[in-house]
């Protein structure tokens, strides 16, 4: 942490001088991080005009997800929901973050039954009647990034996925409950998982949530099985996703090898995911997109 003096301004560039602005929420991280916690750096907390960019990035990304909420059905092929993200958010003078991302040949994220994540929109997949599907809509709009996911049950879903669907937005919902200053990572995590292993579930250890806002994603990692009281510190400005990947059966997942990307569930259960950014405010937490 920088060196400042009580009189010199605030590193957060508020203006203000540095003791009546971070000093004394810096002096209660420092605390933490003497003893042993895991604390965020200064860069990891974003301004409020940058929540404010955000923010207005969510709004993009909320409305494509509405849109796609009126259009997806059973016939639906995920080319047609990655040309409604792609164009929504064209039009609404955002860019799709997942286009070209590390080599991602699509705009959206279509993740359907027993893909976990990451699964690539295409012309021969028709969704159909029984399936669970995940849209992971990501947004950049004036260099600001937002992302959120929803599920969506196709038709007529047998009990066990629509109960699959519930539990997992329950543990985003629980989990939420557990974001405020001076909270853990881990205390979220624990919540989550625990909802998750007593409906006889499991939530994927490999792949997590992520600082978000200026990239698409940013330290710190966001894990949701670790345990309550470790993990990194929650402090004011820090703006993570909440993404729990909740599977069926085994939480083991492998990487497609044709593709590249398509996320499957070793024993070939469903597996479900919703996600919401949130920022850490003075006195809890705001949801930026849901
Ligand atoms: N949207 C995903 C997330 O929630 C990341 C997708 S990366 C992509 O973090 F390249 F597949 F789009
Ligand atoms: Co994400």
């Amino acid at each position: 942490m920088e060196k400042l003096g009580r009189n010199d301004h605030c590193w957060c560039g508020s203006g203000k001088k540095y003791k009546s602005c971070h000093m004394a929420m810096d002096e209660k991280i420092h605390h933490y991080e003497l003893e042993g916690h895991i604390v965020p750096r200064h860069d990891m907390l974003k301004s409020r005009e940058q929540i404010e960019g955000i923010k207005e990035s969510s709004v993009i990304n909320i409305a494509v997800l509405d849109e796609v909420a009126k259009m997806i059905g059973p016939g639906v092929s995920t080319e047609e929901i990655d040309k409604l993200v792609y164009d929504v958010t064209t039009r609404m003078g955002g860019i799709p973050a997942p286009l070209n991302y590390e080599g991602f040949p699509k705009s959206v994220c279509t993740s359907i039954n027993e893909v976990v994540c990451h699964g690539i929109p295409s012309p021969d997949r028709i969704l159909q009647e029984g399936d669970i599907v995940n849209v992971d809509v990501s947004t950049i709009y004036k260099g600001y990034f937002s992302d959120s996911s929803r599920m969506f049950c196709i038709g007529e879903v047998s009990e066990e996925k629509k109960k699959l669907v519930q539990v997992t937005k329950e543990c985003v919902e629980l989990g939420l409950e557990q974001v405020k200053p001076w909270n853990f990572l881990g205390d979220m995590a624990q919540v989550i998982n625990d909802h998750a292993k007593a409906n006889g579930y499991s939530v994927v250890v490999d792949i997590g949530g992520h600082g978000v806002g200026l990239e698409f994603h940013e330290e710190p990692f966001v894990s949701y099985v670790t345990k309550a009281g470790t993990e990194m510190l929650m402090v004011p400005g820090m703006v993570f996703t909440i993404e729990p990947m909740v599977n069926m059966g085994t939480s083991e997942i492998y990487i497609d090898d044709k593709d590249g990307w398509t996320v499957y569930t070793e024993d070939g259960k469903p597996s479900a995911q919703w996600e919401i950014t949130v920022a850490v405010t003075q006195d809890g937490h705001e949801v930026l997109t849901y």
